[in-house]
């Protein structure tokens, strides 16, 4: 089969691959049909996430249909149309029986990210995201194994395409769990930091919950400007604004916003100082989009952080966050939680998150596709792949 691989920093490639066979009693194959290029993705593309190994097959964003099930699924059958989560879990471990996927403890053979693990159990195993978190072979592809498909995959009614879908395996249910996780309900207000597709699906999911004011930070002027006319944002460009946590306190009389929503992460741009230590591995991430969180929200507010970090940030200012008073949740999205109510709320039309879609091309074009959603060109903002 063709798959998309890895062979090093800002080098991926399509390939000829063995196909994937059935391994456990509740494995699927899975015939893709749609996969997405996410921006967790570029982390590896840019070569900044450890343990991955060349010829590992990325994506953790697909659906399709049931080729083949191991004897022991009952969930799905041979023909069904699936989503599937991008994070693997078990369903019945301490973590799962929490409803905490993300924190499964069966699915990663691998150590996790933790650094001061100590003797704590790794999270859960995540499709095509190296081998820190299971190396399990991603979804873009035409087939993939879909392990623990008694808890993923979730079937698709008919009249429901695969754009209006595909989002379910991450971007909506991370957007959507940034804006619980974030408190918000009628009337807050929030500032969301990134207009990437991960924003964009916090900002479709604030205004779902029914937040009053949303301000919406990034540099690309065609993002904000789709932001602003999809999900009504108050637009804040960092190149033209050189603080936008203060243009966003002086907005709202001095206090600051509910809730902030870092959908940046650890790669965020805007400190030249951090972007220097971390190129020489003194700091590990990027504190930009977090300071600016910190100081933007209101005392009692809440921090909410969809945005990948990894390590330590010598800039995080612990104390501003205690004498506001702040409240931080944050992590990998918990997305076999949220797929229902939101394939729901997809099918009577409250949520569309394929209107973000900006290109869609063969499987085979996925190294250009990679290009153009890193580099920004063509004012891309999500990319779709079809086998
Ligand atoms: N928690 C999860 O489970 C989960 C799931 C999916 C993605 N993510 C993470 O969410 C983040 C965003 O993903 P995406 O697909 O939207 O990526 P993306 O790269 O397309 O978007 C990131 C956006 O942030 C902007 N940005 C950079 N520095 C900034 C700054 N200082 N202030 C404001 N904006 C800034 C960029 O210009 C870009 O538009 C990534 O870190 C990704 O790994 C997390
Ligand atoms: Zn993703
Ligand atoms: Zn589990």
């Amino acid at each position: 089969m063709l798959a998309l691989t890895y062979q090093g920093s800002k080098d991926v490639r399509v390939e000829t691959v063995p196909d994937p066979v059935l391994m456990a009693d509740d494995d699927i194959i899975l015939r893709v049909t749609a996969t997405a290029i996410c921006g967790s993705d570029l982390h590896i593309y840019r070569g900044k996430i450890p343990m991955m190994k060349d010829g590992d097959i990325l994506g953790h964003e697909f659906m399709g249909v049931v080729e083949d099930v191991g004897v022991g699924v009952t969930r799905v059958q041979r023909g069904d149309r699936v989503v599937i989560p991008f994070v693997i879990a078990c369903g019945a471990c301490f973590y799962c029986n929490k409803s905490l996927f993300a924190g499964c403890e069966n699915t990663n053979p691998g150590r996790g990210a933790i650094l001061n693990k100590k003797s704590a159990t790794a999270g859960a195993g995540l499709f095509g995201y190296s081998h820190l978190y299971g190396g399990y072979p991603g979804g873009q592809a035409e087939f993939v194994r879909v392990p623990k498909a008694n808890v993923g995959p979730i079937k698709i009614p008919d009249v429901l395409s695969d754009e209006q879908v595909l989002f379910l395996s991450d971007i909506l249910p991370t957007g959507y769990q940034a804006a619980v996780n974030a408190q918000l309900g009628p009337g807050s207000s929030v500032a969301i930091l990134g207009a990437g597709p991960v924003g964009l699906m916090a900002a479709a999911s604030a205004k779902f919950l029914g937040a009053e004011k949303i301000f919406m930070i990034d540099h690309h002027a065609y993002r904000l400007a789709f932001a602003r006319d999809t999900y009504g944002v108050i637009p804040i460009n960092f190149d033209e604004d050189d603080d936008p946590a203060d243009t966003i306190l002086k907005a709202t009389g001095g206090h600051g916003v509910d809730a902030t929503i870092d959908a940046v992460g650890f790669e965020a741009k805007g400190s030249a100082l951090e972007s220097a230590l971390t190129a020489v591995k003194l700091e590990g991430s990027s504190g930009q989009a977090l300071r600016q969180c910190i100081a933007a929200t209101r005392r009692g507010g809440v921090v909410s952080v969809p945005g990948v970090y990894a390590g330590f940030i010598h800039g995080f200012l612990f104390g501003d966050a205690f004498e506001k008073g702040l409240i931080f949740k944050m992590g990998q999205t918990h997305a076999q939680l949220y797929m229902p109510e939101l394939l729901e709320h997809i099918g009577n039309g409250m949520l569309k998150p394929e209107v973000i879609i900006t290109h869609r091309m063969p499987l085979s074009d996925a190294r250009k596709g990679y290009e153009i959603f890193e580099k920004k060109e063509q004012d891309c903002r999500k990319v779709v792949l079809t086998p």
